[in-house]
């Protein structure tokens, strides 16, 4: 019998409008951001863009949505509540998954709980909430990693650590063996030289040699704004290593794309699994929402 389950892949919605930057919560980082934020980005992160595609994700019937991290733009206590009432309107914890990224882990927030109160979304309660989580849904096993660190002004960077670490690849063999089609889910590229040093994840190499010896059949990431497919060499076959752009981006600024999103169908049978991933996104001429793209992943 053959199982088929439809994946979609959303990443960065960078939600607004700011709400919350009181002055107990301005700090270097913040100040910073938010210049860059009146200057550039409020242009080009539009909520509405963001919902556009996510009813166009719906509307498919897509069985899942994963979403990798930048919810949010300064990490405040409010900008988690809006998100949070955001993705209430679109489905319950069983229907989305959600990681954090570095804007979810921006700056100081004292004792607030920050974006523990999106733990419904990644399968646990907020006290208990730890990376990497495992969810079983279909055929799949979403693994959700948290790369978000605390980091200096004008820095972007992510780090795994030792403990995500010295679990996930354990965890990796024995979802392999189980038979699951693993899916992870991590906000920063997560292989060395995708992205600018200041930007990038900083145990990439270490993380590239668990996946090179535990595998996975796909990785979902963000934090690049574009959308990209990489493959690395696994010991038991190649992994698909998956950008996705801003889902929320109306407008393409350098380096970033036009919004959309992927859709990955997963069919699996007792011998085989096929995977395909089709982009759909803003179409640059008529400004609706097409397929931009389509690949089979599995077979290669
Ligand atoms: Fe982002
Ligand atoms: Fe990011």
């Amino acid at each position: 019998m053959t199982q088929t389950f439809t994946l979609a892949h959303f990443s960065d919605l960078h939600l607004s409008p700011i709400v919350g930057l009181s002055p107990r919560y301005w700090t270097a980082k913040r100040a910073l951001g938010f210049f860059n934020w009146q200057r550039h980005r409020r242009h080009v992160h539009v909520p509405a863009v963001a919902k556009a595609l996510m009813d166009d994700a719906l509307s498919l019937n897509i069985d899942h949505i994963a979403i990798t991290g930048d919810l949010v733009n300064f990490g405040l206590p409010r900008e988690y509540e809006a998100a949070l009432a955001w993705l209430q309107n679109f489905g319950t914890g069983d229907r989305i998954t959600v990681i954090p990224g570095n804007h979810d882990v921006y700056s100081w927030i004292g004792a607030d709980q920050g974006f523990t109160r999106w733990a419904a979304y990644m399968g646990a309660e907020a006290e208990s909430l730890v990376f990497p989580f495992v969810r079983r849904i279909g055929p799949l096993a979403l693994i959700g990693l948290n790369s978000a660190i605390l980091t200096r002004p004008g820095l972007a960077s992510g780090r795994l650590g030792a403990a995500q670490m010295e679990v996930v690849g354990d965890l990796l063999e024995r979802l392999g063996n189980e038979g699951a089609v693993r899916v992870v889910l991590i906000h920063h590229p997560p292989l060395p030289g995708m992205t600018h040093p200041t930007r990038a994840l900083t145990d990439a190499h270490h993380f590239k040699r668990v996946l090179e010896r535990s595998g996975a059949e796909l990785v979902l990431y963000g934090h690049n704004h574009v959308t990209r497919l990489d493959w690395l060499a696994a010991q038991d076959g190649a992994i698909a290593i998956s950008g996705a752009a801003s889902a929320s981006a109306a407008l393409a600024i350098g380096h970033d794309t036009l919004a959309s999103y992927g859709v990955y169908t997963v069919s699996k049978s007792d011998r085989d699994v096929r995977i395909t991933r089709a982009i759909r996104g803003i179409a640059s001429d008529s400004g609706d929402i097409v397929e931009l793209s389509d690949d089979v992943l599995i077979p290669r």
